[in-house]
């Protein structure tokens, strides 16, 4: 791994969570997939609450565990964002099914509990890895191809 695949960040309060999700938005466009894994309360969540906000879409952001996924408009501009919880899903076949694939014409997906759908997801995505220390959350984001390159180098050019 080279070391524009990868970057790792550390937020020390939910605040700071969000404003890494804010950060990233600008630097996301439709097609774009974010794969977050991380424990129950790691901030996955948090994070795309930050990210909305960034992305100018509208509805509030919570969990979509019982749903599994809510699509949030932009209030300007054309990206929607696709936030998945895939905690209640038996295979990455319902992902599918629920059509991902057309999702990424118009938006960016996050999916929170990606690791239960691996094998559905597009080669290149962005994954997100969110560790919970005694006195803070520590983000690795890893790239898987080119697009997702481009993101990471974004982060790294971004002054969080
Ligand atoms: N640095 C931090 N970043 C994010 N959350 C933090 C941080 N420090 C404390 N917290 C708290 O941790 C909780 C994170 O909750 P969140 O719902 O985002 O987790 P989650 O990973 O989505 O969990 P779930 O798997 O249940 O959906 C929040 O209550 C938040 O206040
Ligand atoms: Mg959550």
């Amino acid at each position: 791994m080279t070391v524009s695949d990868s970057i790792k960040i550390a937020t020390e309060s939910p605040d700071e969570t969000q404003r890494l999700g804010r950060c990233l938005a600008p630097g996301l466009r439709s097609g774009d997939v974010i794969a977050l894994h991380g424990d129950l309360g790691a901030g996955k969540t948090c994070f795309v609450q930050g990210l909305a906000h960034g992305m100018e879409v509208t509805g509030r952001v919570s969990s979509p565990t019982f749903i599994i996924m809510r699509r949030h408009d932009p209030s300007r501009g054309d990206t929607s964002l696709y936030h998945v919880d895939a905690y209640r899903l038996g295979s990455g076949d319902e992902l599918w099914e629920m059509g991902i694939e057309d999702w990424l014409y118009n938006g960016v997906v996050v999916i929170e509990w990606a690791e239960l759908v691996a094998e559905a997801l597009p080669q290149d995505h962005l994954d997100v890895k969110i560790e919970m220390q005694d006195t803070h959350r520590e983000f690795q984001f890893v790239a898987h191809g080119t697009r997702s390159r481009q993101i990471v180098e974004y982060l790294q050019r971004c002054r969080f």
